[in-house]
């Protein structure tokens, strides 16, 4: 059995409208957990549980919604913790699917950006695993029209699931050497 580890970075948790992608994905992955980022920042679960949840998981899902242009306050707070298992097994070569939700603007910004930050941590980023929910995009499918297939849609979540679960596997990637001194420490004086 495949462990999916879903990672909601939203200021919301789990009261949030991303929390209903959320509903959508679970109901399609047999194994899978959800980690409110939100508990993470506010201290109800430690580094070391966070570290060992990703562990345990052998690919993960991040969500977030859109919030001035950039993810929540929660998903940055894992980042900048998540830094010291950089080019660890804890991330190397697992795949990660990425979903934000907005209203209108700024979310593919995010999901690109997010996507470049995983990657670089040592995640793996499958084809089309990627997408953005919007409100914009949510009352535009109510029509009729033509154009409806150039939506993301919440149909497209099980793309997004198809795709993570077929990159799971035992591959074997090599890490560059990485600084794995305090990364905080002062390098100007
Ligand atoms: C503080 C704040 C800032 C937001 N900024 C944006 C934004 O820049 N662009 C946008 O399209 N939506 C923006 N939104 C709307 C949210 O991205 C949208 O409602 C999202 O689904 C929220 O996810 P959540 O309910 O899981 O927190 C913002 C919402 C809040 C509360």
């Amino acid at each position: 059995m495949k462990k999916i580890l879903i990672l909601n970075g939203s200021i919301s948790g789990y009261q949030g409208n991303t929390q209903h992608l959320i509903d959508l994905v679970q109901e399609k992955i047999e194994s899978c957990e959800v980690l409110h980022l939100k508990d993470l920042m506010e201290k109800k679960i430690t580094t070391g549980e966070l570290k060992n949840k990703l562990k345990k998981a052998e690919g993960f899902i991040f969500t977030s919604g859109t919030y001035w242009d950039s993810w929540g306050s929660p998903m940055q707070n894992f980042l900048e913790v998540a830094t010291e298992f950089e080019a660890s097994d804890i991330f190397m070569g697992k795949p990660a699917a990425v979903i934000i939700t907005m209203h209108s603007v700024g979310g593919k910004g995010v999901l690109s950006r997010l996507q470049g930050v995983l990657n670089t941590l040592g995640m793996l980023i499958p084809p089309m695993s990627g997408m953005v929910y919007s409100l914009a995009g949510h009352l535009a499918l109510q029509a009729e029209s033509s154009f409806a297939e150039d939506f993301w849609s919440l149909e497209d979540t099980n793309v997004i699931v198809h795709n993570l679960m077929a990159s799971l596997g035992n591959k074997k990637y090599q890490s560059w050497p990485v600084d794995h001194k305090d990364p905080k420490r002062i390098w100007i004086k």
